[in-house]
């Protein structure tokens, strides 16, 4: 068993929750009383403007709704309610790749989200429900423009500045968004790139006419083209703009944003989060997970483009008061030190990123971090997916100085905010594990049934009770919200969230991820439906079918791997650098494939089906230990892994 790492106890002393006493006494609460606990968060959280009649509404369950009736503007609770005592206080530092600064307090991010929120209303005539499109790289103008949807109730949906213009269009169509904000582009790994051009692409295409109105911000000033009566210049019209915006009164149940998904099958689904639970656990998990405190700096090094930049760059920091930081560029730029130079200079408290991201700088700069004071550094975070030993303690060691707790959380865009994860005065930690749930946060591992499975034994990660930040709905398709969360689990005969991830406990109840069950890749950290690359593959005109599946790597945790059966005299180095030209261009970098096998023929069943099962065996060197007589051709299996070994080989 792997060693126990006790909180240090001098910082526990100033930790919201202090010792495992503690972290079991409010669990118990909130089992005894589940209505009881979420009330009296949401009361103590969250500045109402009208207080709600029902702290949670099970009748159209699944579609649980919670603090019905209150009323709140999301961005009260992250500007407007601090301006009374921290007016002046840094509520956003953003470091450009080029070294220059922004730093925005929290009356000039107030001014700047209601010049903003008054451009959309007034300019491009966006109402409370409207759809609105980010497409933007990490600039503070991000931030900004989510809240100022926010402010006038308007629903953003960010779609990630590495997707491909197809991707962009798709997420446009299915959100029917009548506005795009985008900028020219920005900086990386020290050039100048463009993003705007992706717009135009994208609303070009057939079933994007509706959406004609383009919000541009100006950020490296390289040129791009203008679409005359579409295309309007942000720093041209903000000055024109009042500061002063009234706040629209939302519903508790209002929704807040879209964020795009990938499922196991299908195109990617419109994750639904609406506006009080979401504010209230964001801002519950960085007090208690991160145990920030007033004057302590957070950053979050995710893209705002996934939920982690959402809950723990934007709405979590804003709404607990702190200073959250913002970085635009890679983390190798201009040396594998940046990250940690930047810790040392604007002595953050908190730091929050990924394990590939560890990987990837202790594998390339292992020597980097002693170069610098990280002393200011209190707590350490990972997400994505679990942290290997080597990662985990190059972090505590190198990064934390073997002070700071490694706060392993456990969620999922779908949960909005963390579900499973260490208290950092409170909770023993063991490298690997995410722990234990948080206060309030029912997690079980446990069979479809709902028995609570053995230890050691794999089962299925299950939230067994709904919970305040909880996916409302897929945009648009409520049918595939029950079918993708509500249909696989069970608890006493009733449908309970299943996470799509397995799951086990060790001897002392510690919860281990074992990874997804079903067709999703992690790549990176980074999301992916295999089926949703299958489509892209198939449209190679060289492929006549492929599968895809995972195959472990040592930096980004998983990488893609393609089989493909192709038309004759197809070479397999041609073959790989036109796929993934073509998948860059259908999803984007994200997807490209590490790996294309070049197969004859693909396992199936005698009714068609493929097998994915074997190839993610064959692509993770695993035995195969399933009955492959039921197989229209059980000899292919033999044959491609012939060719996997040969091809790893040479
Ligand atoms: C999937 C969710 C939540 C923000 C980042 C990704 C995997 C997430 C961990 C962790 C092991 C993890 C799961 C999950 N995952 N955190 N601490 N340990 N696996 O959000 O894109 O919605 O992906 O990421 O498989 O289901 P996402």
């Amino acid at each position: 068993m792997s060693k126990v790492f006790e909180p240090n106890r001098e910082y526990a002393k100033q930790a919201r929750i202090k010792n495992m006493c503690e972290y079991k006494e409010l669990r118990l609460q909130s089992e005894e009383d589940y209505i009881g606990f979420w009330d009296k968060l949401a009361k103590e959280k969250v500045e109402w403007f009208e207080p709600y009649h029902t702290v949670l509404d099970e009748s159209g369950a699944p579609f649980y709704k919670w603090f019905v009736g209150g009323k709140l503007n999301v961005t009260h609770q992250c500007i407007g309610r601090h301006l009374k005592t921290r007016k002046n206080k840094a509520a956003l530092i953003w470091e450009g790749e080029d070294g220059s600064r922004r730093i925005i307090t929290y009356l000039l991010l107030y001014y700047r989200v209601n010049r903003m929120a008054n451009l959309l209303k007034n300019k491009f005539g966006i109402k409370k429900g409207d759809r609105v499109i980010l497409y933007m790289p990490m600039i503070p103008e991000a931030m900004f423009a989510m809240l100022a949807c926010a402010k006038i109730g308007a629903i953003h949906s960010v779609v990630f500045g590495g997707f491909s213009a197809e991707a962009l269009r798709d997420r446009i169509i299915d959100s029917e968004a009548k506005l795009v904000i985008t900028a020219d582009g920005a900086f990386r790994r020290g050039t100048p790139y463009l993003l705007k051009p992706m717009v135009d692409k994208a609303l070009e295409q057939e079933g994007c006419e509706f959406c004609n109105q383009v919000l541009v911000v100006r950020r490296n000033f390289e040129h791009i083209d203008i679409v005359e009566g579409r295309d309007f210049i942000y720093n041209d019209l903000i000055v024109h703009e009042s500061q002063h915006c009234e706040p629209e009164v939302m519903d508790s149940e209002d929704p807040l944003f879209l964020l795009y998904t990938s499922g196991s099958t299908g195109k990617p689904k419109g994750v639904q989060h609406n506006s009080a639970g979401y504010i209230m656990w964001a801002q519950y998990t960085m007090e208690h997970v991160f145990n920030v405190t007033e004057n302590d700096t957070f950053w979050c090094t995710a893209d705002v483009g996934w939920i982690t930049g959402h809950s723990y760059i934007v709405y979590g920091p804003l709404a607990m008061g702190a200073t959250t930081v913002m970085y635009e560029g890679v983390p190798q730029y201009p040396n594998m030190g940046r990250w940690w130079n930047m810790i040392e200079e604007l002595r953050v408290n908190q730091f929050y990123t990924a394990p590939t991201a560890i990987r990837l700088l202790h594998k390339t700069g292992a020597d980097e971090p002693s170069k610098y004071d990280l002393s200011s550094l209190k707590v350490l975070g990972t997400v994505g997916e679990p942290i290997d030993p080597d990662a985990w303690h190059w972090y505590h060691q190198e990064i934390g100085g073997g002070r700071c707790p490694i706060i392993d959380t456990w969620w999922q865009t779908e949960t909005g905010g963390h579900m499973i994860a260490p208290l950092p005065g409170a909770t023993p930690i063991k490298p690997g594990s995410a722990t234990f749930p948080l206060p309030g946060i029912m997690a079980e591992i446990t069979d479809e049934e709902g028995n609570i499975m053995p230890a050691g034994e794999k089962g299925l990660l299950c939230i067994v009770k709904p919970w305040p930040s909880m996916i409302r709905n897929i945009w648009g398709d409520p049918d595939r919200f029950v079918s993708s969360y509500f249909s696989q689990c069970k608890k006493d005969g009733k449908p309970v969230y299943f996470s799509g991830d397995g799951a086990m406990y060790d001897d002392d109840g510690y919860i281990i991820i074992t990874g997804r069950t079903d067709d999703v890749i992690n790549v990176s950290g980074h999301r992916m439906g295999t089926a949703e690359i299958e489509a892209a593959v198939v449209h190679h005109e060289q492929i006549a079918e492929a599968a895809v599946v995972g195959c472990p790597d040592p930096i980004k945790g998983e990488t893609v791997f393609v089989y493909a059966v192709v038309n004759d005299g197809v070479k397999s180095d041609e073959l790989k650098v036109s796929l993934n030209k073509l998948l860059v261009k259908e999803i984007g970098p994200i997807a490209k494939a590490d790996h294309v096998l070049i197969v004859p023929g693909l396992p199936k069943t005698r009714s068609g089906k493929v097998m994915r099962r074997l190839l993610r065996n064959i692509a993770k060197k695993e035995p195969i230990t399933q009955d492959i007589s039921t197989l229209e051709e059980p000899e292919i299996i033999d044959t491609i892994q012939e060719l996997y070994n040969k091809q790893m080989k040479s």
